[in-house]
C-alpha cells in the first residue's frame, strides 16, 4: 500500500498551531487580500515547484483572494443537495481533483513588533498546503474552520531593501477528505474565499482568553470572569470602565447590577483585556443560558426563536461574502422581527458574529460538518459514516475545537450545534464530550440522531404541524430505551428547520406559530433558510440566477439551492413580508369596542413603539374624504406599561361614518431610531373593518344608473349583444366589453405548478395533475341559450382520456354598462385530487398596463399565506405585479380584489369587480408560457394581456420539504357558484 497523498488522509492536519480566540488587538495586522498570482490545474499532483521564492510566476494569471476561483473563470460552480458529486470512496477522491496554486508577496511594514508572526486563514475550501519564503508550513482543511501558523521563523524581518521580500504560496484541493464532511446542500465552491491575515504576536501578549460573563435574574447582578492564556497571564488586567471594574485573569468578580444582553437588549459592555504586550478590547454581554424545567431560557425567560438559517452568500461572490452584506443581512433581519440566525451548516465569518454581538441575534453556531451523502434519506445507522468511524474521529473533534475556540467569546452564541445531518455516532459523542467539558455555559444541538443522547434540546425539520402539537403536549411517541425517553421529554423542542421558503410560499406559518405560543416547550425555530443561492449568469437573452444543472454539471439538484426567504439580489421575497408579520412581537386584535395589544416580546416593555392608528374608506377622492390617499381619520393610541408576556387593552378609536367599507389600521413603530432601524420603521400592525355600510362602492368610473333595468339581448347571425357585451353566438365566448377586444372569460383550474407541489414534493400534485391532464383541459359547449335578458352558457370542462370533468355554467346579464356573470361550476364524477385553481381565464389588450385595486395588497397572497397584506386601494403596473421567483412558477395573486382597473394610462380598459371578491392576476404571459420557462428572463411579453380571475387557488403549503398543504388550505372539486361583474372604463378625456 503506498501511503496515500495528504489531502486524502482523514486528517491533513500538520503544522497548524492549536486553535484559540479570534480576536481583533492593539497588536498590529496584515490583511494580505488582494489580486494574487494564479495558477490552474486539472490536477492535484503537479509539482510544487512554485512554492520557491525564484520561480518565475510572471506568466501565471491573477485571482482576488478571497474569492471562488470558479466565479472567476475556472472550473465551474457545480450544485448537489445530498449525494456527493463524486464516487463515495472514503477517504479518496478523484484524481481529477482541480488544483489552485496561489503566490503573493508582501513586505512586514516598518515598525513590525518583535515577537511571534502568524499566519491566518479564516477559509479555504477544501485542503491547502502552505509555504513561506519556501518553507513548508503545513496542510489544513475543514473549509470553513481557521488554521493558524506560526510564521515567525520563515518571515524575513521588516526594513530590508527589497519591498516585497516575502513570498506566501499556497496550493488548493478542491477535493479532500475533509470533502466528504462536508456535503452541506450548497454550491461547491473552491478556494481562499476568505480572508488571509499576518497577526504580530507581540512578546507579552494574548494568545487566548475566554469571558465567562452571566447574569443572575434573580439578583440583577452580573458575574464576570475572563481566563487568560498569554505568556505571564499574572500580569494580565481586565478593566470594564463603566463599571469600575479592573480585575486579574482568572478572578471572579459579582456586579451588583447589570443590565444583561439579549437580543432584544443587545447591552454590552466595552473593555480591555490588557498584558505587557498587547491590548484586547472586549465586549462584554452579560447572559445566562440555562434549561430549566424543559424551557430553555436565557436570562430566567423562556425565549422564543424567530429564526432564519443562514448560509452565507452573495450572487456574484458565492460564499465569499463582505463585511458589508453580512451588516445587510443583520440589518435585514432585525428589520423583520427576526431575533435568531442558526448559522447553517457551518461558523461564518467571524465578523458576522460580532454583528449579531452588537445588533442582537441569538446564534446556533454550527461545527462544518456534513455527511448527508452516506445517508442518503435513510434515518439508520450507516456502518461507513464519518460520524461513527474511529478514523475520522480526530477530524471531527478538532472541527468541534476549532468553532468553539473561535467563537466562544460571542455573546449571541447561545447553542454550540455539532453539525448538520451526520446520522448517528461515537466521533458525535466524543464532540460533544469536549465542548460540554470546554464550555458548561451553552446548551448543545444536533439534530439527526433521534435519541438525542449527545445533546440538550430536542430538535427537528419540517416536522408537521399536528406533530409539533403532539410534541407541545409531551405526547410524541416513546423512544425504545426509557432512560433516554424520559430524557428527551424533558428537553425543550425547537425546529432548526421548517417554514421550506421555496418558490412561492412557505403557506402555513401563522398555524406554526400558534403552536410555539400555545405549548411552551415548543420554542421556535428557524426558517430554511435567508437566500436563494442562485449565481448571476447570462446567456444569449440576458441575465438570470443560475441554479443547479445551469453550469454543464452531470449531477445536480436543480432549483432546490434556491429555497430562501430573499432573492439572490437581497430582495425580500413575499415570504419574508409573510413572515416578519406573522413572528411580530407585538400583536393587535380587536375585543369588542376595545383594542388589545398584547406585548410578545421576551424581555422588552413596549415603551420604544409609538402606536397609531388611521381609518380608511375605499374611495379615492371622495369630497367627504378629502383628497387622494388621505385617510378618514388618524390618531395615536396611548397604552398604559406592558409587561412581556401580558396584554393591555384600550378603547377602539371614534371612527367617522362613511360610506362603503371603513378599515381601521393599527401600527406599532419605532419611537425612537434605533442601530438597526430609524424611527418610524413599522414593527407590528392590524386591520380590522369598523363599518361596510350598504352603499355601492365608490368607483371612479361612470356609475350605473341605479334605477336601470336589466339590458335586453339582441341576437344577429354574427352577434349576441347584451348591454356593453358582444359574444360570438355560436360558443357563447365574450369578443368585446364596449370597444374593448377580449377573448373568454372562460373556466381555468391550471396554474404553472410551485416548488411546492413539484415532482420532489410532500405531495407531488404537479405529477397527478399532468397526469390526469389540467394542464391541456378540453373545453365543448353543450348549450348556449339566450332569453330576453340573459345569455347562458352550458359547458362541460374536461382533459382528453378521462371519464372526470366540470360542468360549468356561465350566466351573463347587463344593467346599464355592467356585464354580470355568475358561473356555477359542478364536479362530474369522482374527483380525489385537489384542484390548482378554480377561475376564468380571459385575454385582453395588451395597452392594458395598469392595475389599481380594492382588496389586499400590496403584495401577493394566496390563502396559507395572507398575513402582509392589507386591505386598501393599491395601484401597480402589470410588470411590478410578477414575483421573479428563480424558477418560474404561479406567482403575483392579489386576493380578496373587491374591484380592479385595468387600465392603459389614459385610463381607459376595464374594471371588473367581484361578489364579493375574487382572487386576481394579471401577466403578459400565458400560464403555459409560465409553465415552461425555466427562468424569468426567458418570459416575453405576448400580444395580449392575461388576466385569471379565481374563485379560489389551492394553498401554497410547504411541500418542497415538509408537510403540504393543511386541510382548511386546499381547493377541493366540489359545487360553487361564483359571480362577478365587467364594465368597460372609457377613460380620461385627452387634456
Ligand atoms: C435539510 C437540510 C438543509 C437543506 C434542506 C432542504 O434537510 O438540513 O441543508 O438541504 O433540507 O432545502
Amino acid at each position: 500500500m503506498t501511503e496515500p497523498p495528504y489531502w486524502e488522509r482523514f486528517h491533513p492536519w500538520t503544522g497548524a498551531e492549536p486553535p484559540r480566540a479570534w480576536f481583533r488587538s492593539s497588536a498590529p495586522s496584515l490583511d494580505l487580500s488582494g489580486d494574487w498570482k494564479f495558477r490552474w490545474s486539472p490536477r492535484a499532483d503537479g509539482p510544487a515547484d512554485f512554492a520557491e521564492p525564484s520561480m518565475d510566476d510572471r506568466d501565471w494569471a491573477t485571482l482576488p483572494v478571497p474569492s471562488h476561483w470558479q466565479l472567476n473563470g475556472y472550473g465551474a460552480p457545480a450544485y448537489t443537495n445530498v449525494r456527493y458529486p463524486f464516487p463515495v470512496d472514503p477517504p479518496r477522491v478523484p484524481t481529477d481533483n482541480p488544483t489552485g496554486d496561489y503566490r503573493v508577496t508582501f513586505s512586514l511594514p516598518p515598525g513590525w513588533p518583535a515577537g511571534r508572526t502568524l499566519l491566518r486563514f479564516d477559509g479555504v475550501d477544501s485542503c491547502a498546503r502552505v509555504w513561506l519564503n519556501g518553507t513548508e508550513l503545513g496542510v489544513v482543511s475543514g473549509s470553513r474552520l481557521p488554521a493558524e501558523f506560526d510564521v515567525t521563523d520563515a518571515l524575513s524581518p521588516p526594513g530590508q531593501e527589497d519591498e516585497q521580500d516575502n513570498l506566501l504560496a499556497v496550493r488548493v484541493h478542491q477535493w479532500s477528505s475533509g470533502s466528504y464532511l462536508e456535503d452541506q446542500d450548497m454550491w461547491w465552491l473552491s478556494g481562499i474565499f476568505r480572508r488571509v491575515m499576518l497577526l504580530s504576536r507581540p512578546d507579552g501578549g494574548v494568545r487566548d482568553y475566554f469571558v465567562h460573563a452571566g447574569y443572575d435574574h434573580h439578583t440583577g447582578q452580573g458575574t464576570l470572569r475572563v481566563d487568560v492564556d498569554a505568556d505571564t497571564p499574572e500580569s494580565a488586567r481586565v478593566t470594564v470602565p463603566e463599571l469600575g471594574l479592573d480585575l486579574a485573569a482568572g478572578e471572579t468578580v459579582t456586579i451588583p447590577a447589570v443590565d444583561p444582553w439579549s437580543a432584544e437588549s443587545p447591552r454590552l459592555y466595552r473593555g480591555t483585556l490588557t498584558t505587557p504586550g498587547e491590548t484586547v478590547p472586549l465586549q462584554v454581554g452579560f447572559r445566562t443560558v440555562a434549561i430549566r424545567d424543559g424551557i430553555l431560557t436565557v436570562n430566567g425567560r423562556r425565549v422564543l426563536f424567530r429564526g432564519v438559517n443562514r448560509h452565507e452568500f452573495d450572487p456574484d461572490r458565492g460564499r465569499a461574502v463582505t463585511e458589508p452584506t453580512m451588516r445587510q443581512d443583520v440589518l435585514l433581519m432585525k428589520q423583520h422581527n427576526i431575533n435568531s440566525v442558526r448559522a447553517s451548516h457551518y461558523p461564518p465569518d467571524p465578523r458576522f458574529l460580532d454583528l449579531c454581538d452588537e445588533y442582537g441575534l441569538y446564534v446556533i453556531d454550527e461545527c462544518d460538518l456534513e455527511t448527508h451523502g452516506f445517508l442518503g434519506h435513510s434515518r439508520q445507522p450507516v456502518p461507513d459514516n464519518p460520524a461513527d468511524q474511529p478514523d475520522w474521529r480526530h477530524a471531527l473533534v478538532s472541527r468541534m475545537q476549532r468553532m468553539v475556540e473561535r467563537d466562544k467569546n460571542h455573546a449571541s452564541i447561545v447553542l454550540w450545534s455539532l453539525g448538520n445531518e451526520s446520522g448517528q455516532g461515537r466521533n458525535l459523542a466524543a464532540m460533544a464530550g469536549w465542548a460540554r467539558h470546554r464550555d458548561p455555559s451553552r446548551p448543545l444541538h444536533y439534530e439527526r440522531d433521534p435519541t438525542y443522547r449527545d445533546v440538550d434540546v430536542f430538535s427537528q425539520m419540517y416536522t408537521p404541524h399536528a406533530e409539533v402539537e403532539r410534541i407541545g403536549q409531551g405526547r410524541e411517541a416513546p423512544l425504545d430505551d426509557p432512560e433516554l425517553d424520559a430524557r428527551r421529554r424533558a428537553m425543550p423542542f425547537l425546529l432548526c428547520e421548517y417554514g421550506h421558503a421555496m418558490g412561492n410560499g412557505p403557506g402555513g406559518l401563522t398555524e406554526y406559530q400558534d403552536l410555539f405560543d400555545r405549548y411552551p416547550r415548543c420554542q421556535g425555530g428557524f426558517v430554511w433558510e435567508w437566500i436563494d443561492h442562485g449565481l448571476r449568469t447570462r446567456d444569449g437573452r440576458g441575465e438570470f440566477y443560475g441554479y443547479g444543472g445551469d453550469f454543464g454539471e452531470p449531477l445536480h439538484d436543480g432549483n432546490f439551492v434556491a429555497d430562501g426567504l430573499l432573492f439572490p439580489d437581497r430582495t425580500p421575497s413575499p415570504g419574508l413580508l409573510e413572515y416578519a408579520t406573522v413572528i411580530a412581537p407585538v400583536r393587535i386584535s380587536r375585543d369588542g369596542d376595545r383594542l388589545r395589544v398584547a406585548n410578545r416580546y421576551d424581555f422588552s416593555g413596549l415603551s420604544h413603539l409609538n402606536f397609531t392608528w388611521s381609518a380608511e374608506t375605499e374611495a379615492e377622492t371622495e369630497t367627504e374624504t378629502g383628497a387622494e390617499g388621505e385617510p378618514l381619520a388618524t390618531g395615536t393610541l396611548t397604552l398604559p406599561p406592558v409587561a412581556p408576556g401580558e396584554s393591555a387593552t384600550v378603547d377602539l378609536p371614534a371612527v367617522p361614518p362613511a360610506a362603503g367599507e371603513v378599515w381601521l389600521t393599527v401600527r406599532a413603530a419605532l419611537a425612537a431610531d434605533h442601530p438597526w432601524a430609524p424611527a418610524g420603521h413599522e414593527v407590528a400592525w392590524a386591520q380590522f373593518l369598523i363599518e361596510k355600510r350598504s352603499a355601492p362602492s365608490a368607483p371612479p368610473a361612470p356609475a350605473a344608473d341605479p334605477a336601470a333595468g336589466p339590458e335586453p339581448v339582441t341576437v344577429t347571425a354574427t352577434t349576441v349583444q347584451l348591454g356593453p357585451g358582444r359574444f360570438d353566438p355560436a360558443t357563447g365566448t365574450l369578443t368585446h366589453l364596449g370597444p374593448l377586444s377580449v377573448a373568454g372569460p372562460r373556466l381555468d383550474v391550471w396554474r404553472a405548478p410551485i416548488d411546492n407541489e413539484r415532482w420532489f414534493a410532500t405531495e407531488p400534485h404537479e405529477v397527478a395533475w399532468r397526469e390526469l391532464g389540467l394542464h391541456r383541459m378540453e373545453h365543448r359547449i353543450a348549450a348556449v341559450e339566450t332569453g330576453p335578458d340573459e345569455l347562458v352558457v352550458r359547458t362541460r370542462v374536461a382533459p382528453a382520456a378521462s371519464r372526470l370533468g366540470l360542468f360549468a355554467t356561465y350566466r351573463w346579464t347587463a344593467t346599464g354598462d355592467r356585464l354580470h356573470l355568475t358561473v356555477r361550476v359542478e364536479p362530474d364524477g369522482t374527483w380525489t385530487l385537489p384542484l390548482p385553481r378554480l377561475g376564468l381565464r380571459m385575454a385582453g389588450p395588451a395597452g392594458l398596463d395598469q392595475v389599481t385595486w380594492f382588496g389586499l395588497g400590496p403584495g401577493e397572497a394566496y390563502r396559507d399565506s395572507r398575513r402582509a397584506v392589507r386591505v386598501g386601494r393599491h395601484r401597480a403596473t402589470v410588470g411590478e405585479l410578477q414575483t421573479p421567483y428563480v424558477f418560474p412558477q404561479e406567482n403575483g395573486n392579489r386576493a380578496d380584489v373587491r374591484w380592479a382597473d385595468i387600465t392603459d394610462a389614459s385610463g381607459s380598459g376595464l374594471r371588473v369587480a367581484g361578489d364579493p371578491v375574487i382572487d386576481l392576476t394579471v401577466r403578459r404571459w400565458t400560464t403555459e408560457d409560465l409553465d415552461a420557462a425555466r427562468h424569468p428572463h426567458q418570459l416575453q411579453p405576448r400580444d395580449r394581456l392575461f388576466i385569471n380571475i379565481d374563485h379560489a387557488q389551492h394553498g401554497l403549503g410547504t411541500g418542497s420539504c415538509g408537510p403540504a398543504v393543511l386541510p382548511a388550505y386546499r381547493l377541493l372539486a366540489e359545487p360553487v357558484t361564483f359571480g362577478l361583474t365587467f364594465q368597460p372604463l372609457p377613460g380620461r378625456p385627452p387634456g
